[in-house]
């Protein structure tokens, strides 16, 4: 039994957990960012930065509190190493060193991505392994196929936008504010996904990989019109933009959906999960519950608090890596795009 203390910074949370086994989650805390990068419409990294500087002890302290966790019960930390933005991951990586150091732990570094790809396993029975594994987050949209937590093998990615970035942009031309991907699924509901036909990119008929560019301009063709000819946001009803966000969500469910079916039939496997904080989307969720149920796989998605980014699928992965002894030197560098477990 090993319980590991798990700390996560890539992006705009500062976070940590510390769990057990891999799957018992003792206690975990996150601060979120979103007021800081309101007013700007986007993450902006320094202010990023800063702020898990501000707030990284504060975390783990409260992530220990909650766990009735002490330093000596811990058997390693983990910690984001890669891939995210330069200087966020440095605050988490540089305060998990010297927690390692000063309390005679082990230090594990993580990929922010396999970690994603890793969550819906946590809390699962059994374990979902081996399985074709969806990662839908704000950097990133990714299949990969999952043989165990230490084998985990892309079958494709985005080649341009994320499917989150493009929930974002979408959300801040809709006016819809930030972060995009709960405010455009809020004023989805009240629309009509067929009142507006967007594009579905599926770059060929054996593709794993996914374009979301092309439908970020097909929205702002629909917001201006073609050469900036109609009235804009401005003009617009309120029905008018929950219907082109009800189009533009359908569109992206449905290619998201069918690229993960079409890596189910590449591999033969007959698990699908599914991870990153866009799998926080109810239609998302449902839709690809539905198709896998209907063709009899088994369907794993992450708990809702652990699809945006957390300590406890850090911690949980960690382990995994800690009993392959794949244990990091206090010299372990910070990587913005990661490729390696
Ligand atoms: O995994 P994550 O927390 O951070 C990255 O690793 O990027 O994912 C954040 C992304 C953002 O783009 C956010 O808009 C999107 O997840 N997101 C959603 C929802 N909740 C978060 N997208 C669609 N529907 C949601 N309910
Ligand atoms: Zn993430």
């Amino acid at each position: 039994m090993s319980t590991i203390l798990g700390i996560e910074t890539s992006c705009d949370e500062t976070a940590a957990a510390v769990v057990a086994d891999a799957t018992d989650v003792r206690g975990q805390a996150v601060a979120t960012q979103f007021d800081l990068h309101q007013r700007f419409g986007g993450v902006v990294p320094e202010v990023a930065s800063r702020a898990h500087v501000q707030q990284l002890d504060l975390v783990v302290d409260e992530a220990m509190k909650r766990a009735n966790c002490t330093p000596n019960d811990l058997d390693a930390i983990a910690v984001t190493n890669r891939p995210g933005l330069l200087g966020a991951l440095l605050i988490g990586l540089t305060g998990a060193k010297a927690l390692s150091w000063a309390w005679g732990k082990p230090l594990v570094t993580v990929d922010h991505i396999r970690a994603h790809a890793f969550s819906p396993a946590i809390g699962a029975t059994p374990p979902p392994w081996p399985a074709v594994a969806l990662v839908v987050s704000g950097g990133h949209t990714s299949l990969f196929r999952v043989d165990d937590p230490l084998n985990i093998h892309e079958l494709g990615a985005t080649i341009d936008d994320a499917a989150g970035e493009a929930f974002d942009k979408v959300s801040t031309m809709l006016g819809l504010g930030f972060p995009g991907g709960p405010r455009v699924e809020q004023a989805a509901r009240a629309g009509d996904p067929c009142a507006v036909a967007f594009p579905r990119s599926m770059l060929g008929p054996d593709s794993l990989d996914f374009s979301f560019s092309g439908i970020k301009t097909a929205v702002l063709y629909c917001i201006h019109g073609p050469g900036r000819t109609s009235g804009g946001l401005e003009a617009m009803s309120s029905q008018r933009v929950a219907d082109i966000a009800a189009g533009f969500q359908q569109a992206v469910v449905e290619v998201l959906v069918k690229k993960t079916l079409r890596a189910v039939e590449c591999t033969g496997l007959r698990t699908v999960v599914l991870g990153g904080g866009v799998a926080a989307n109810a239609q998302l969720r449902d839709s690809l519950a539905q198709a896998c149920s209907r063709r009899s796989l088994r369907f794993v998605a992450a708990a809702r608090q652990y699809c945006t980014d957390n300590g406890a699928m850090i911690a949980a992965l960690g382990d995994h890596l800690l009993r392959a002894g794949e244990v990091a030197d206090l010299s372990v560098d910070a990587l913005a795009t990661g490729r390696s477990r």
